[in-house]
């Protein structure tokens, strides 16, 4: 099909099955992607409505995708959505999509037991070639390979992607202190299979984008906080005055609040050269949010209405 790899092309694909674990607003675009360049995916979460959920967005994004290619075409059109969701497997099951992986992407809940949790049974789980990678915003990779083996420890790295998926051409490919350079070869291989633009970063807090992002975004909460500006106001300057596509308070309605407020806690509590840094200091205005429910445009309502 159209805008996919050509089976045998001369991009090095490293990976034949993927299984991405988490259904949200990350693993969603990160399976659609692997799977319009020809991989077969499996994609896992905890319930069937997560799931549904999950295989909406992505039938919602490949149609734009297909109107953009296909523009006169409808039967077209459809032909590549249903070629493309042929390749999405789904599963509830946690551990057995893993059996005959090659690649797993853990684009879960931002919270670091239970990242460490799935990843101990995945461990013991899948072969040991597979190599395990996170999508984390802000976690150590080093924390969380630490809950597998000393084996995975070399197989084990970051692969961090930006929302949204289909539209945002990097990924930050993370080697932590045990990351062998195989397997960050053969990451770079798959970003470039999949037509994304790879940067390489150590581990640290917020790896590259989100370590100047997140504290913009912060540094935004603290203006409005003062009433200094509206929250309207300082999203117009931003997009008209520093050619931002979206301003801060739109961005942050987007990546969604709660992920936010992970991000933020986490460092302020222990993120390396972070503890206590005023730079990523809590806010009430965010938490207030986050404690009604109002997590952004994925609730429909954050610090705009949707
Ligand atoms: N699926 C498929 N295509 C999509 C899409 C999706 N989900 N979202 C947008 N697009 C496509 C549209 O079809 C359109 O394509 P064409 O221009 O070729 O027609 C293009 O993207 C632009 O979309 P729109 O016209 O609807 O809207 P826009 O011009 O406002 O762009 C945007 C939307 C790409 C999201 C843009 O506003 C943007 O880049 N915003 C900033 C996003 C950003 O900074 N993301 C990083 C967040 S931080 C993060 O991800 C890391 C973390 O760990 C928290
Ligand atoms: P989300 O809330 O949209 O989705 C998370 C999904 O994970 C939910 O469907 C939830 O049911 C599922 N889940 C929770 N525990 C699970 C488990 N044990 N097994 C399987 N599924 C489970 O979150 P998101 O925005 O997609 O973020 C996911 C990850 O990606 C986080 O680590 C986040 O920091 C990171 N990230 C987010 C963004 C962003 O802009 N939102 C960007 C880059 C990276």
């Amino acid at each position: 099909p159209a805008d996919s790899a050509p089976a045998g092309s001369e991009v090095e694909r490293p990976f034949s099955k993927v299984v991405v674990y988490g259904s949200g607003l990350m693993g969603s675009g990160i399976a659609q992607v692997a799977a319009q360049y020809n991989y077969q995916v499996t994609l896992v979460d905890l319930n069937q409505n997560m799931l549904d959920k999950g295989q909406g967005y992505i039938r919602s994004s490949l149609k734009r995708v297909a109107r953009k290619k296909f523009a006169d075409d409808a039967s077209q059109q459809t032909a590549f959505v249903d070629n493309v969701m042929s390749r999405v497997k789904v599963s509830t099951d946690p551990v057995k999509p893993v059996e005959d992986a090659d690649l797993v992407v853990e684009a879960i809940v931002e919270n670091i037991k239970v990242k460490q949790s799935l990843f101990r049974s995945l461990d013991e789980a899948a072969p040991q070639h597979t190599v395990f990678t996170s999508n984390t915003s802000s976690l150590p990779i080093g924390q969380l390979l630490a809950a597998t083996s000393d084996q995975r420890a070399t197989q084990f790295a970051g692969l961090h992607f930006f929302n949204p998926v289909p539209q945002m051409k990097l990924v930050e490919v993370v080697k932590a202190a045990t990351t062998s350079q195989q397997v960050v070869d053969s990451l770079t291989a798959f970003c470039q299979s999949i037509k994304k633009s790879p940067v390489h970063c150590n581990d640290t807090p917020g790896f590259i984008v989100n370590r100047l992002l997140v504290p913009y975004m912060m540094e935004a909460l603290r203006m409005v906080d003062r009433g200094d500006a509206s929250v309207r106001d300082v999203d117009t300057a931003m997009k008209l005055g520093a050619g931002y596509p979206m301003g801060p308070f739109e961005l942050a309605d987007y990546v969604g609040l709660d992920t936010l407020k992970f991000i933020t806690d986490g460092w302020y509590k222990e993120g390396e050269g972070l503890v206590g840094d005023g730079l990523v200091a809590p806010s009430k205005r965010l938490d207030a949010l986050v404690a009604a429910g109002n997590l952004g445009r994925k609730t429909g309502k954050g610090f705009y209405e949707y």
